[in-house]
């Protein structure tokens, strides 16, 4: 059975003391660790987080990429310059980014498409808003947001990391129940299936206030391949229960 991925994202949080202080309480526990863990950091600290995890069981993550492979894209980060740095992950069509950025899918499946051709592994993010639950479209609106990457990716698709993030559950303090999230996570699966026959590879994660409390329910449901943490991840002691939940 693959190895469950616990990624933090640390959103626009943190500072460099605060960096290195989490990183020193978490890899003080990672001789027990069971699953693989990964920190999406602020592109500005990325290369003293590089640092500090050299050698390490955590993985470096990015929070976005850019649609663009070079040029004049003023404040932009090439996924080929996240390569250059040791970047093993990038988070791309975070709700976040389609909201306040205005993200289509098309541009999340190009990011995707970047950050798989640099040799990065792109985590996916997919999740309906809350008015698009209460009018029962959630299964519509993730397959919709899942086929535009599977379209743009083809063959490549089984590399990616799909994350799960119910945007009515980001940092609300409101969790989809465990059998609301296998619910959409088996849906994701079989879209996954359809497009290649190495879907069960594919870890699909949960986020959306996921936390010390509530993750190893989650982690217990059969497509559930690990957790997209916001909030508790600033926490060591709760991100330690978390990566601890995860077996
Ligand atoms: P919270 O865990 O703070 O709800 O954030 C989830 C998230 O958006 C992770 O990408």
């Amino acid at each position: 059975m693959k190895k469950k991925l616990i990624a933090g994202n640390w959103k626009m949080n943190g500072n460099a003391a605060s960096n290195q202080a989490l990183l020193q309480a978490l890899l003080a526990q990672s001789a027990d660790w069971q699953c693989r863990v990964a920190v999406c950091a602020p592109m500005v600290y990325l290369d003293q987080v590089k640092g500090l995890i050299q050698g390490t069981a955590i993985e470096l993550g990015a929070q976005d990429v850019s649609a663009h492979a070079a040029g004049a894209y003023t404040g932009e980060t090439a996924a080929d310059m996240l390569k250059d740095l040791g970047v093993r992950l990038a988070i791309v069509g975070h709700s976040e980014r389609r909201q306040y950025h205005a993200e289509t899918d098309a541009v999340v499946a190009l990011k995707a498409q970047r950050a798989l051709a640099a040799g990065i592994t792109p985590i996916v993010c997919v999740g309906e808003t809350l008015a698009e639950r209460e009018a029962g479209i959630t299964e519509e609106v993730v397959k919709r947001q899942l086929a535009a990457v599977i379209h743009a990716n083809g063959h490549c698709i089984s590399e990616i990391v799909v994350a799960y993030e119910p945007v009515w559950a980001i940092g609300t303090g409101k969790t989809a129940t465990p059998e609301m999230a296998q619910q959409v996570h088996a849906i994701l699966r079989a879209q996954l299936h359809a497009a290649t026959e190495h879907a069960a590879r594919v870890h699909i994660l949960y986020g959306g206030s996921m936390n010390a409390a509530n993750a190893a329910e989650l982690l217990a449901q059969p497509d559930i391949d690990g957790g997209l943490v916001g909030g508790a991840a600033l926490k060591a002691a709760d991100f330690l229960t978390i990566i601890a939940a995860a077996r």
